[in-house]
């Protein structure tokens, strides 16, 4: 029997040929190809073509995945109307995973496996293709339904990423915001065995089908401690704004003592958003790439403060705790990014786990090609031999 790891850290759980992570020397790669490569030159689709095949595609095939993702943008008149009769007031993470779920009952045989009962592998490719291609008309759905908006029907003469900004805002977006939104997918979209990818593979172990896996990880990735943290991270640079200006203080000049006494309160579990990785243990190589373009993106667009603030944050941090190996995570500026585009706080997490979706699916296929069902041991820790104490002598 193994030790026990808290947090299973250290523990090889899976192999996967998809994403490659060097924590001490901040190198993240898919299939290979260093993500700088990748954010610089591909595109989501190419990105999510790359994952699932272990390949880059050939011009012909990336033309026929494009043309067969966006055939499928469209969600069942259904699911709109029901994602119509949710509250105004729900957590559009919430709305997703309900929504993701409630896609199994619109598929006529949603469980993935063959007639005798084995991984149907092209099944389940087809499976995560609609979901993957019918999220971003799910959040944009309920995004304008709580805004008392027309729900925009996709265009499948428009990529993932301007489509889904077209279905939010009802005009397509400009090349720089498709483009920006486009990067900001390619680098969320894997990253090894991350808590909400674990628990895809976990659930799609038992061979229960896509749909339960991503709904699952939908699940995980929204924790505070996991994809929740972007959302954090502004509702941060926003707290010390609205700090500085109720004590009649330059915001800048606030930034120091709100994080000191932050970190003074470490160990009463005070955290900064944004910050610090199980794996990374040097500046997040995503975080690297983010912070240069979300300087490119806040100036284009009048938010070059928020910008200075995380710079000023990051500084302070370095200084702090940079010797423990507290670093940006991919977090941090990607919080500045997607304010910058203009979307809302609480469809932060939901654009991670969008695109993240991609990750998920190919750990399931790749799970399920060699599986063997997950199921760990505990360390049993309590007492032996108890006497059962009738209710009334207790
Ligand atoms: N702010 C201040 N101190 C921190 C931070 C932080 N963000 N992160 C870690 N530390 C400190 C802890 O106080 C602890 O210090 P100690 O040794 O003096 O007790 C030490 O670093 C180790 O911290 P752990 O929480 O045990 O480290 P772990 O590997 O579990 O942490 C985690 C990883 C959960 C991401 C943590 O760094 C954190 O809570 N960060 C803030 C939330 C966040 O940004 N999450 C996004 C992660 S990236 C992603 O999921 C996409």
């Amino acid at each position: 029997m193994a030790e026990f790891s808290k947090g299973l850290e250290g523990v090889v759980a899976a192999e996967t040929q998809m994403s490659f992570i060097d924590g001490a020397k901040g190198i993240l790669e898919y299939v290979g190809i260093p993500i700088d490569d990748l954010a610089r030159n591909s595109t989501f689709e190419e990105t999510v073509f790359l994952l699932w095949n272990c390949r880059l595609p050939k011009k012909a095939e990336l033309d026929a995945f494009n043309t067969d993702l966006r055939s499928r943008y469209r969600i069942p008149a259904e699911l709109t109307s029901m994602i119509q009769s949710m509250p105004k007031t729900a957590q559009p993470m919430h709305v997703r995973r309900t929504a993701v779920s409630a896609l199994s009952m619109y598929d006529p045989s949603p469980n993935g496996l063959d007639s005798a009962g084995k991984p149907d592998i092209p099944a389940m490719r087809s499976k995560a293709l609609n979901v993957l291609a019918q999220i971003p008309t799910i959040i944009a759905t309920f995004d304008r339904h709580r805004r008392g908006l027309p729900v925009v029907d996709p265009r499948a003469n428009l990529a993932f990423a301007p489509n889904f900004l077209y279905m939010l805002n009802g005009e397509a977006p400009t090349p720089a915001m498709a483009r920006a939104f486009d990067i900001c997918m390619i680098l969320h979209a894997d990253h090894g065995l991350n808590n909400s990818t674990f628990t895809g593979r976990v659930v799609i172990s038992t061979l229960s089908d896509m749909y339960s896996a991503l709904t699952a990880a939908i699940g995980s990735l929204r924790g505070p401690l996991h994809g929740g943290a972007n959302e954090e991270v502004m509702d941060m640079l926003h707290e010390i704004e609205a700090e500085a200006k109720k004590q009649g203080k330059d915001v800048m000049d606030y930034i120091e003592p709100y994080i000191m006494d932050k970190l003074a309160h470490r160990n009463e579990g005070a955290r900064i958003m944004g910050f610090g990785h199980r794996v990374y243990k040097t500046i997040d190589p995503r975080a690297t790439f983010l912070k240069t373009f979300s300087k490119q993106i806040a100036a284009d667009t009048g938010n070059m403060r928020l910008y200075e603030m995380s710079s000023k944050i990051e500084a302070i941090m370095a200084r702090e705790v940079g010797a423990k190996g507290i670093y940006p995570n991919v977090d941090f500026y990607s919080a500045t990014t997607y304010h910058s585009i203009g979307l809302k706080l609480d469809l932060f997490t939901p654009m991670f786990a969008m695109s993240r979706t991609s990750g998920w699916a190919g750990h399931c296929i790749e799970q399920v090609t060699d599986n063997r069902l997950y199921r760990p041991a505990a360390k049993y820790v309590g007492p032996h031999g108890a006497p059962y104490v009738p209710v009334a002598q207790r």
